[in-house]
């Protein structure tokens, strides 16, 4: 498997961007900046086949594989009381998580389940009550199983019409209070991940001596998937602005997963190359989203596989994010795919090898202890990143930690976590512990602490006299 997979087990990278000697503190960012932690449904909340839900793909896939399951998760679905308390304890702003489809609407269309639609309210009553501002994600991975058997879910343009009608109701039943939405989860590499590796549900591509998939057309299904993402998108995004923007005055928009991106010598090739892979990641989506159209970089590359906008979408997809979330959480060298030594396994063709250049992964690093100073530096490095930008002109609004407790992980299951606060997958009550990095952001948060090294280690010393773990 090539190494881009494996920033999906570790994502934590210490970045060494930005001098620790630069201080800061909330107070540096604008106030109307959010400071949140994010969760998404089937990795927080379990309690799968309770009252009412229906499997969705997601259910499926980690069935077919042994590496866990969200089948109890967290059991965010019955704790949501006792982690909103932890979240308001650490001062947090925002939450960002997402509402299971097969929740509210177990058919995937048509019925809302009244337990469903019960536990989203109170989830989302329960954090105004605590001052923390509710952001949804709509689409998290996790499609109804039931659409998925009727018509092949994303890669068929059915799914339009119904994202559409599972995008109306929670604007309608929650939008009231919710005021941010973000309509799908890292489009792009949902797309590339589950139609062209085949490692996130549905798990489909094309064959190779390796690795098979039960279905699946690398070269095709990634784009066609896309495209429709992108027109579902478009779509919710129009009833948001026609039926409810003007009285809840929400914002609506995509989210693309986004790596760093730089050339792996300073080599021509690998510069061209690295511009490229940015056409081919990011412009894939970014362009629709603000010309209407793809790049032409794809365009040549695709040929006939690419779907085409007509004029009345292309319309429709240009202009319908009022943000774009960008998921961001390592860099990667970028070398032109001709430079090096071909593969002794015949390639498939596939996004990757459309795109014409290969990621190579910087080493990573994982800290799963409760002590977990990488993890400070880490979110420490990346704020302070975000505050230069602010500092030089970026409109950025925003800052959500992955995950705001440990979660079950996509390809990882429970073998790395990400979360500020531990859970104990193995106590019958789910414990959660705060690791060091809740400490942190909560001082971050309250002010009371700018980001210098010493902080830590006195967090540190401090930690470690009264850790019960
Ligand atoms: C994928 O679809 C393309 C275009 O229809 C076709 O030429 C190709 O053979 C298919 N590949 C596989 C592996 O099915
Ligand atoms: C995958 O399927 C192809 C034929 O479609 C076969 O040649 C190959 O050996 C299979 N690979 C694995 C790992 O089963
Ligand atoms: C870089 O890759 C492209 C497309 O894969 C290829 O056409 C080109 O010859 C390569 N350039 C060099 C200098 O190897
Ligand atoms: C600020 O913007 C300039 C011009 O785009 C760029 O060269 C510089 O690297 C940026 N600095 C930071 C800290 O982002
Ligand atoms: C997790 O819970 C199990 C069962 O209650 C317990 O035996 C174990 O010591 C706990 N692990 C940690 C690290 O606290
Ligand atoms: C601020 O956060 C720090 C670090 O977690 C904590 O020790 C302190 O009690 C908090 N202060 C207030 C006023 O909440």
């Amino acid at each position: 498997m090539r190494a881009f997979s494996h920033l999906f087990f570790s994502f934590l990278v210490i970045l060494f961007a930005i001098s620790c000697s630069d201080a800061f503190t909330r107070n540096d960012f604008p106030e109307e900046f959010l400071f949140g932690a994010a969760t998404s449904a089937y990795q927080w909340e379990g309690a799968v086949d309770e009252d009412g839900r229906t499997p969705s793909v997601w259910d499926t896939f980690s069935h077919s594989y042994n590496r866990g399951n969200g089948d109890i998760a967290c059991d965010g679905y019955h704790k949501y009381k006792e982690d909103v308390k932890l979240m308001a304890e650490m001062g947090l702003e925002a939450f960002r998580f997402s509402i299971s489809w097969t929740r509210l609407i177990p058919k995937g269309r048509g019925h809302i389940n009244p337990k469903g639609l019960l536990f989203y309210k109170n989830l989302i009553q329960e954090l105004r009550t605590h001052g923390i501002k509710p952001h949804v994600t709509l689409y998290h991975y996790d499609l109804p199983q039931s659409l998925e058997d009727e018509y092949g879910g994303w890669i068929n343009r059915k799914i339009i019409k119904d994202f559409t009608a599972f995008a109306d109701v929670c604007f309608r039943e929650f939008g009231d209070d919710v005021k941010l939405w973000t309509t799908i989860n890292e489009a792009n590499i949902f797309a590339i991940a589950s139609y062209s590796e085949g490692f996130a549900p549905p798990g489909h591509c094309s064959p190779t001596s390796f690795f098979n998939c039960s279905t699946g057309n690398s070269s095709t299904e990634p784009y066609l998937a896309g495209h429709n993402m992108l027109l579902a998108h478009a779509s919710a995004s129009k009833l948001y602005k026609l039926e409810y923007k003007s009285k809840q005055r929400g914002s609506i928009g995509l989210s693309i997963y986004a790596f760093g991106l730089t050339p792996y010598s300073n080599s021509k090739e690998d510069e061209i190359a690295t511009q490229r892979a940015k056409d081919f990641l990011f412009g894939w989506m970014l362009k629709p989203l603000v010309f209407g159209d793809y790049p032409d970089a794809m365009k040549r590359v695709w040929g006939s596989r690419l779907p085409v906008f007509s004029e009345e979408e292309s319309e429709k997809v240009k202009g319908s994010s009022d943000f774009v979330g960008i998921i961001h959480y390592t860099t990667v060298y970028v070398r032109n795919s001709t430079s090096t030594t071909p593969s002794l396994i015949p390639r498939r063709q596939d996004f990757f090898t459309d795109m014409g250049a290969e990621t190579i992964c910087t080493p990573m690093k994982h800290s799963s202890t409760l002590q977990d100073t990488p993890r400070i530096e880490y979110i420490q490095a990346y704020i302070g990143a975000v505050l230069n930008a602010i500092k030089n002109g970026s409109d950025t609004r925003g800052y959500f930690v992955w995950s705001m407790i440990d979660v079950y992980e996509l390809l990882s299951g429970y073998m790395y976590s990400y979360g500020m606060y531990h859970v104990n997958f193995s106590d019958p009550s789910l414990k959660r512990s705060p690791k060091l990095s809740a400490s942190w952001y909560t001082g971050f948060l309250n002010g009371t602490m700018d980001v210098s090294p010493q902080d830590i280690t006195q967090m540190q010393s401090h930690f470690s006299g009264s850790s019960s773990l």
